[in-house]
């Protein structure tokens, strides 16, 4: 019998990678692409791909993981290979937001194009799942690590802003069942994790995972966004955060309870995610 083939773009990432873990222990074979094949280090048995190898990677394949980072300019000749190799069903991330105006979506300022992919492998002709995940716990590690290598303080702006943070093992889970189960063709899957959770909450939520008394202290946002911006971040990126936080502040954040229908387990919390990863914030 021919293996039980999956291919999977963006498979080092923050999705990608817990991705193809929970592809390999349902006992499928992994195709998975990167730009650096020598230095991927994925576990035993997965075959790395290069993005130029990606016409043959894509014979006999069961389904497609299309990742909307690493897809993104090429989403076009994805979908048109996709078609022409006869891949039996696609599944593609974007994210909650990605029907809202686009000029609210702060990561297309930094480049994101999560509406065209999923658009274009809709559009595709081929079956289709789309995930559409909310805020990854793993931003906070971006936020927040650097201010706490100084001490317990979160220094940041609209502490009332509420989200349900998911764990990136919750989404990779979720994405692996949709390219395993076809009940779920059709879809576009809001997930999210299982509560709404205020900024000035979750900071000693953290803290209590990790062993230190840390607390958020509310800075007006004007001065947060010149720090943001002298610390790297895009200009135009933090002025659409920190917008999007102006407007949701104190409006009930979205949360589902797809990961729990469909997966059959409640989605981790935050502060299992902040224990899973307590070594990061050292
Ligand atoms: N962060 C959030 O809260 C959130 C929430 C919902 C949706 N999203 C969306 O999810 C996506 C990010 O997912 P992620 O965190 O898994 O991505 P990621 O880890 O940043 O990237 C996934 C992989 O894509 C490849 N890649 C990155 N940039 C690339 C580029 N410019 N061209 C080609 N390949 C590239 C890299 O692999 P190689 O270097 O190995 O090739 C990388 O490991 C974005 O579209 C984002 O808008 C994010």
């Amino acid at each position: 019998m021919d293996d039980i083939m999956y291919l999977v773009t963006g498979a080092t990432g923050i999705i990608g990678r817990p991705l193809v873990e929970a592809l390999l222990s349902e006992g499928v074979e992994v195709r998975a692409v990167t730009r650096s094949p020598e230095a991927a280090a994925f576990p035993a048995g997965v075959e790395a791909v290069a993005p130029e190898a990606i016409r043959s990677a894509l014979r006999g394949v069961h389904a497609l993981f299309v990742h909307p980072r690493a897809a993104k300019d090429d989403t076009d000749e994805l979908m048109r290979l996709a078609a022409e190799a006869g891949v039996p069903k696609l599944v593609v991330m974007s994210a909650i937001n990605v029907d809202d105006d686009l000029d609210h979506q702060p990561s297309r300022c930094n480049g994101d194009r999560n509406a065209e992919v999923e658009r274009a492998v809709i559009d595709s002709g081929l079956p289709w799942v789309a995930v559409r995940p909310t805020s990854f716990a793993m931003n906070t590690l971006g936020m927040w690590r650097g201010q706490l290598t100084f001490g317990d303080t979160v220094r940041g702006p609209y502490g009332g802003f509420a989200e349900a943070v998911i764990h990136e093992r919750d989404v990779a889970e979720l994405i692996a069942r949709a390219l395993l189960d076809d009940s779920l063709l059709g879809r576009k899957i809001a997930i999210t994790g299982p509560e709404a959770l205020r900024l000035d909450a979750m900071v000693p939520i953290l803290g209590a995972a990790i062993g230190r008394p840390l607390h958020f202290q509310e800075v007006p946002p004007e001065m947060a966004a010149q720090g943001m911006i002298r610390n790297g971040l895009d200009e135009r990126f933090v002025h659409t955060l920190l917008a999007r936080y102006h407007r949701e502040l104190n409006r009930p954040a979205t949360v589902t309870t797809e990961i729990e229908s469909i997966l059959g387990h409640p989605a981790r919390t935050f502060a299992t995610w902040c224990a899973d990863h307590a070594t990061a914030w050292a």
